[in-house]
């Protein structure tokens, strides 16, 4: 059994901007492991939703996939029929959004849309789904079930939509889990519940990808870490790494406002400079104008390729940066 249950190759989505092709996302490898949460992470519009999006084939139009292949136990989803596809949604591979009122049937109540997500796709009679139904619902820490259950999804604050979202998700008792900014909208009570869902879902062995722009979230719950700029990886290790030894100067500059020694949650920081235009991405590294260490070589060379500089650590950058352990030096700090 491989150790990856998700192995995306090469995967390129593009939308149609007029005559133009916006490449939200570019050439992006990146595996899942079993029972990991892998974090990505990126400024908004850097192309994470287009990523989550691609591997179920549900691109909006005018997107579509340009190329790559994307394995899930051995077989490639980009291949598969619409009908293939439409088993496995649910069942193998499940999604939350970050929009939850959004995602759910506004009016079927929250109760009959879990149950009926389950004997759509499970082999389970109306009633044993209902039962099963209720206490997804507990699970997720909502009291009174049985009420809630009732409820049709415009009653239902941001934070329990939310939570029904991931019951639903996980009702077939998915392998993997896409979550895209699963509590972005949310207040810090509820995020820590959700996040805490999360957590108990990876201990049972479900494979998740979480999306978010929220750096704190990451430090809190990822094991590995992919960081996105302008639809490519820049950086991807795991969380310790990233968090104390970046190399690509937009993970250190994403970083670089975070408190060193408490990581509390913080927000991500606006870089200094803008993201650029996806419709005219150049030919060398995205990252040109606002990096503080471009070199001639990264003007004049083809965008760089993301390179394993040491074991399990990836970066893409012709010029990365080499900046000690913070907390080897953290008695220097002031001066
Ligand atoms: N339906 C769409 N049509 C055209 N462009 C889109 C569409 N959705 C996203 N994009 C563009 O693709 C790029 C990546 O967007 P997205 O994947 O939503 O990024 P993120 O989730 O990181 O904010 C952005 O430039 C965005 O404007
Ligand atoms: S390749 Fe050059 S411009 Fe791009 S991030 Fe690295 S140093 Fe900066
Ligand atoms: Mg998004």
């Amino acid at each position: 059994m491989s150790e990856f249950i998700l192995e995306i190759e090469g995967l390129s989505t593009h939308y149609h901007d007029g005559k133009q092709i916006l490449k939200a996302v570019d050439g992006v490898s990146l595996t899942l492991e079993r029972g990991e949460i892998l974090g990505v992470v990126g400024e908004s519009g850097c192309g994470k939703s287009t990523l989550a999006l691609s591997i179920l084939n549900l691109v909006p139009y005018p997107g579509f996939i340009e190329s790559g292949s994307i394995r899930f136990e051995g077989r490639d989803l980009l291949k598969m029929s619409k009908s293939e596809l439409r088993d496995l949604r649910g069942r193998d591979i499940a999604m939350i959004f970050q929009d939850a009122v959004a995602g759910l049937n506004p009016i079927l109540p929250v109760g009959d849309q879990i149950a009926e997500m389950m004997t759509a796709h499970g082999d389970v009679n109306k009633y044993d789904a209902r039962r099963s139904a209720l206490t997804l619902l507990g699970n997720m820490g909502l009291a009174d079930a049985e009420r809630l259950a009732g409820r049709y999804p415009f009653q239902l604050s941001g934070g329990m939509a939310q939570r029904v979202m991931i019951a639903i998700a996980m009702a077939l008792r998915p392998a993997i889990l896409i979550a895209d900014e699963p509590t972005s909208a949310l207040d810090m009570t509820v995020q820590a519940q959700i996040l805490e869902e999360l957590r108990r879902l990876r201990n049972n062995g479900v494979s998740i990808m979480l999306i978010t722009h929220d750096l704190g979230v990451i430090a809190q719950m990822a094991d590995r870490v992919a960081v996105m700029y302008a639809g490519r990886i820049a950086e991807e290790g795991d969380t310790e790494t990233l968090f104390h030894r970046p190399r690509h100067p937009y993970t250190w500059a994403l970083l670089d406002s975070l408190p060193r020694i408490n990581q509390e949650i913080r927000r991500l920081r606006q870089v200094q400079g803008r993201p650029p235009d996806m419709t005219k991405l150049p030919a060398q590294c995205a990252f040109v104008p606002r990096c503080t260490k471009a070199t001639n070589a990264c003007r004049q060379l083809d965008s760089p390729p993301l390179e394993e500089i040491e074991p399990g650590h990836f970066v893409a950058c012709y010029n990365p940066v080499y900046q000690p352990d913070p907390s080897d030096d953290e008695e220097d700090d002031d001066s």
